[in-house]
């Protein structure tokens, strides 16, 4: 048996916001933001866009792939998604960003909009580790039951809707986007698909990446006035310090725990937070930096949307070849951190 991605699929927000526009409206410089991160652009959701919406086309490229299109017309697209939407068992979307908190799951309001109709559905929060999560999860639970075939794992976030535009120190880092595959077990038995996940979490720094308002912890009260909307706070240099030890970390344990040399690993498609980060990593292990895949530049910080997206991007873009050895590696809110062996 084997666990298969047989179709990949993304949506980002037409919006390009780019570093300069950025530093018209608030105190800082296209300078700054490149050297300290290699963001240049980012994509912004419109007022109407929610998690679902970008979750939902991502899901259809997906489907659609899997069906054996990748054209860009949309109508012959969204055929090809209904003609195998029915036969996903399971939704898994990650995301820090959800429709509604708490319920219902945006896997299930995904779930009705594209027509799986036998789908099991469900939220994963695991911060931007939430896609090599939702692989792992997806992977155990197709494992677990002969009947189950197809799973849907799904990465989106609207993270520019929960940014303090005040504080230049997190609202530059964040771009909304989605990214999707398809699952199918397979007889390809070890030869390709998803050969092991790690998956990790610190609870002692949970505060570090945190959203502290409208939750259990620290509701909203009657009377009280809401003169700020729900924002993320991030201590940059506590998770700068953890993302680059878990991601050599995790890069080393998968290698160990599969017996892979450097020169076995065709691309690692790390969670893309900071190309410092990676480029520390890269130094540490030894790895040259090309064999990381970088699109921060484009899209900055997507959060559980960035592996997946980067993913499919690569895909489209012929730069996966049957057979090759990637690894993923996330870290983020939680804390968490993992990453998942795939041959492709
Ligand atoms: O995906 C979830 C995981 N998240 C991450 O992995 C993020 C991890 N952290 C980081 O990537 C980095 O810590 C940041 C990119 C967030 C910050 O970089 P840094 O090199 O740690 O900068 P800093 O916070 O130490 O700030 C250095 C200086 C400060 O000025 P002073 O006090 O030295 O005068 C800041 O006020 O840079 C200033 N600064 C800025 N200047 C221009 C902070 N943000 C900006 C800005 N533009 N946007």
């Amino acid at each position: 048996m084997a666990i298969e991605i047989i179709g990949t699929g993304k949506a980002v927000p037409p919006k390009r916001v780019s570093n300069n526009d950025l530093s018209a409206q608030i105190d800082t410089t296209d300078e700054w933001i490149r050297s300290h991160t290699g963001i240049g652009n980012r994509h912004i959701a419109d007022e109407n866009t929610a998690c679902s919406d970008l979750a939902v086309e991502a899901a259809k490229n997906a489907l659609a792939m899997a069906a054996g299109y990748t054209g860009a017309d949309i109508a012959e697209r969204n055929r090809a998604a209904s003609e195998i939407a029915g036969s996903i068992d399971m939704i898994i979307l990650a995301t820090a960003t959800p429709d509604f908190y708490g319920t219902p799951s945006t896997a299930c309001i995904v779930q009705n909009k594209i027509g799986a109709r036998n789908a099991a559905a469900m939220d994963v929060t695991a911060g931007c580790t939430g896609f090599v999560y939702g692989l792992e999860t997806a992977a155990g639970l197709l494992s677990i039951r002969q009947e189950r075939k197809r799973a849907l794992v799904i990465g989106s976030e609207i993270l520019t809707k929960v940014t303090d535009w005040n504080d230049r120190g997190t609202c530059v880092l964040f771009g909304d986007g989605a990214g999707a595959v398809i699952l199918e077990k397979t007889g390809a038995d070890g030869k390709r698909g998803i050969l092991r996940s790690l998956i990790y979490a610190d609870g002692s720094g949970n505060s570090s990446l945190i959203m502290r308002r409208g939750g259990s912890r620290n509701p909203y009260k009657k009377g009280e006035t809401m003169t700020e909307p729900i924002y993320i706070e991030m201590n940059g240099q506590e998770v700068y310090n953890f993302a680059v030890k878990a991601v050599t970390d995790t890069i080393d344990a998968l290698m160990k725990a599969e017996d892979i040399k450097i020169d076995d690993i065709a691309r690692i498609i790390p969670h893309q937070a900071n190309a410092r980060i990676v480029q520390a990593a890269a130094r540490r292990l030894r790895i040259p930096l090309e064999r990381f895949y970088l699109n921060i530049e484009e899209y900055a910080n997507t959060s559980a949307a960035s592996i997946p997206l980067a993913l499919d991007e690569m895909n489209r873009n012929g730069l996966l070849k049957k057979g090759d050895l990637l690894l993923t590696v996330g870290f983020g809110g939680g804390l968490t951190y993992g990453g998942n062996i795939i041959i492709w």
